[in-house]
Formats: C-alpha cells, sequence, structure tokens
C-alpha cells in the first residue's frame, strides 16, 4: 500500500501548522487517549516524562518526510524497539490514532476541515503500518 497523492498534497500543505503545534498537538492526545482508554495507561508506566516531545517529533519529522519515507529508517526502528520494550501492540494503533486525530482537529481548530483529518488518519495508519510489521517481526524474534 502507498499513500495517495492526495493525501501527502495534503500533509505536505498541513505539515508546518501541525509542526508547529506538535507538542501541544501530542500533550493533549495522551489527555485524550488515557480519558477514553485509561488501561493503555500501563503501557507507559515507565516512559519519560517529556514522551510527548518524541512523538511530537516523529510526527513533525514524518510529515515533513512523507515523500522519503526511508529517511526515517533509523526512527522508525528506534521506535519499534521502544514499543516492543514496553509491550505496544497492533490493537492500540486505533486508539492512539483516533485520540492524535481528535487532538489534531482540537488544536487546529478550523484549519483542521474533514479533507485535512482524513488525509492525516491515511498518513497516522501507514506509518502504523510499518511500525506495527517492524513489531511483528521484532516479537517473533524475542
Ligand atoms: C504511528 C504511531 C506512533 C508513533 C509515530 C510513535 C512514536 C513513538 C516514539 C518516537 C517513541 C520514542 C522512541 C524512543 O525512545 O526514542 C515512542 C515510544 C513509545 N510509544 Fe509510540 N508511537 C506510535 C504509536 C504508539 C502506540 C499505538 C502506542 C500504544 C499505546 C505507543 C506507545 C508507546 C510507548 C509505551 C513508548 C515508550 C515510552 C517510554 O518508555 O519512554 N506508541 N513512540
Amino acid at each position: 500500500m502507498s499513500l495517495s497523492k492526495e493525501t501527502i498534497e495534503i500533509v505536505k500543505a498541513t505539515a508546518k501548522p501541525v509542526a508547529e503545534n506538535a507538542e501541544a498537538i501530542t500533550a493533549r492526545m495522551y489527555e485524550i487517549l488515557f480519558e477514553h482508554y485509561p488501561e493503555m495507561q500501563v503501557l507507559f508506566k515507565d516512559a519519560s516524562p517529556d514522551q510527548h516531545k518524541k512523538l511530537a517529533a516523529a510526527v513533525g519529522a514524518y510529515a515533513v518526510n512523507i515523500e522519503k519515507l526511508e529517511l526515517l529508517g533509523d526512527a522508525l526502528e528506534k521506535m519499534a524497539q521502544s514499543h516492543v520494550r514496553s509491550g505496544v501492540l497492533p490493537e492500540h494503533y486505533p486508539a492512539v490514532g483516533v485520540s492524535l486525530l481528535t487532538a489534531v482537529k482540537e488544536v487546529l481548530g478550523d484549519a483542521a476541515t474533514d479533507d485535512v483529518l482524513s488525509a492525516w488518519k491515511e498518513a497516522y495508519f501507514f506509518l502504523g503500518d510499518l511500525l506495527i510489521a517492524r513489531e511483528k517481526a521484532l516479537y517473533a524474534a524475542a
């Protein structure tokens, strides 16, 4: 699967406001996630207090590099290893995705049109699928 041209265009066009607000978006994402899925808090029990900054940096880097995802290789590997250490599973991705998109909508306000949100949704699950595949291989090798 690859990202559609429309999605790439929209993500690129909104990469700047998303990157500029990435910390606010991801901080809000965790609030939403733990409010709706309190059982997921345990996964973050060893997480550093600035975990949201790492996710924010990853989201920003992803948006900027949406057309050259090969540049994300090392970062992707680090994320996958960190996820496997924490016990992250494929079924956790939709909860994080919905929370992230809700946060994008709240923080970007009027700029977050339906087209923008659906492009980011597609982009999130594309990245999510790459991570899930790598994590599956790491779990299998463990
Ligand atoms: C596309 C989706 C995701 C992205 C871009 C992402 C990004 C990241 C990044 C950048 C890190 C830090 C890696 C490092 O230590 O250098 C991380 C760690 C982590 N992520 Fe994700 N993540 C995603 C999905 C998820 C999901 C679905 C969960 C499930 C709840 C999750 C839970 C965690 C946990 C528990 C850590 C480790 C925190 C710590 O111990 O400090 N992530 N993630």
